[in-house]
């Protein structure tokens, strides 16, 4: 008998099929780093967030921890109560500061984190509960946009919306306007939305963070090779390619590629015929932007925002923006 999951997680496995064979057969292959993300991926991950060596996580906790009424402030601006809403889950380390700070300070904030995935809400949703048994809390399984239509309206006091970790870096330009525009549409004059930006930096200490010492950010890149040959049947030869990062200062980007050592062929089923890699050849796995302050600024003015508030770690390498809705947004160029 075929169940909902099964089919759900069909569906799943052949829009990846079809993501995988239509980007490997491109002149200059690539894979969407969102397929990254299986249990092994999800697993790497937290290794990497724990490495010496990757720097993001801290810097931006430090800025939640250690400047946490300041934030908090910026946010919701002294109201009571407040709707704190997060683009994607997580395990919540980071807002737990935002969530304590209120809750102790007598404030009512319902918290909304939108996920995909059911299961990541339900995991957070037990922590939070023995952590803050007086707090709401209102998980939205689904995608950014339709939840933040659903969970907007008839709310009382103002909106926050949390979009923390850098991973707006995971977007390109265009892809990062479209997606603080689809949030600033549905912000009013008393809401705030927050992200989180990975600073440029000393290029060294940015390549170092994408290629630690521990080999965690090698691991969970060539784990898209694996899971390509569990879940798709394909016949990758994991020995042959090389976790191969680069960071270029000029554009702050840092870009993730796997590098096949040798000339060879890779049998996906459902292709209509064999992959080839010429020796050396590069697939392209993950955007990783890094910003300045122009930078930022022509995002928020292409997105219809303007910034209030600004925060920064001890070591200036990640930049927490606070944002509120501008009138006159400027047309993407
Ligand atoms: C999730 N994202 C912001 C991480 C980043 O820094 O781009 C993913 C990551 N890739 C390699 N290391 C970490």
């Amino acid at each position: 008998m075929t169940t909902l999951t099964d089919t759900t997680t069909d569906t799943a496995t052949e829009q990846f099929r079809a993501h995988v064979i239509r980007g490997l057969q491109l002149k200059e292959k690539k894979i969407s780093s969102r397929y990254f993300y299986d249990d092994e991926g999800d697993r790497l991950f937290q290794k990497i967030m724990a490495s010496p060596d990757y720097y993001v996580t801290r810097a931006e906790e430090e800025i939640l921890r250690d400047q946490t009424d300041a934030v908090l402030a910026a946010l919701i601006n002294g109201h009571e109560q407040f709707s704190l809403f997060e683009l994607g889950a997580g395990d919540g380390t980071k807002t737990k500061h935002l969530l304590r700070a209120a809750l102790d300070k007598g404030k009512q904030p319902t918290y909304l984190p939108i996920d995909i995935s059911e299961h990541v809400l339900e995991e957070l949703g037990d922590a939070l509960k023995e952590e803050f048994p007086t707090l709401q809390y209102e998980p939205m399984q689904g995608e950014y946009f339709d939840a933040i239509k659903r969970g907007f309206s008839d709310r009382p006091g103002p909106k926050a919306v949390l979009f923390l970790g850098s991973n707006i870096g995971n977007l390109d330009r265009k892809q990062a306007i479209a997606l603080l525009k689809g949030v600033s549409e549905h912000l009013g004059p008393n809401d705030r939305f927050l992200v989180g930006f990975d600073r440029k930096k000393d290029p060294a200490t940015i390549l170092r963070a994408y290629n630690d010492r521990e080999g965690h950010t090698r691991e969970f890149n060539l784990n898209l090779l694996r899971r390509m040959n569990t879940e798709l049947g394909a016949d990758f030869n994991v020995d042959r390619f090389i976790h191969a990062p680069v960071y270029d200062p000029l554009s702050g980007r840092a870009l993730s590629y796997i590098v096949s050592t040798t000339e060879q062929t890779v049998i996906i089923p459902g292709a209509d015929g064999p992959i080839h890699f010429e020796a050396w050849e590069a697939l392209h796995t993950e955007i990783s932007q890094k910003y300045d302050k122009p930078m930022i600024d022509d995002l928020a003015a292409h997105a219809g925002l303007r910034r209030t508030a600004t925060f920064t770690d001890s070591k200036e390498y990640f930049r927490c923006v606070v944002f509120a809705p501008n009138t006159k947004a400027q047309q993407p160029t």
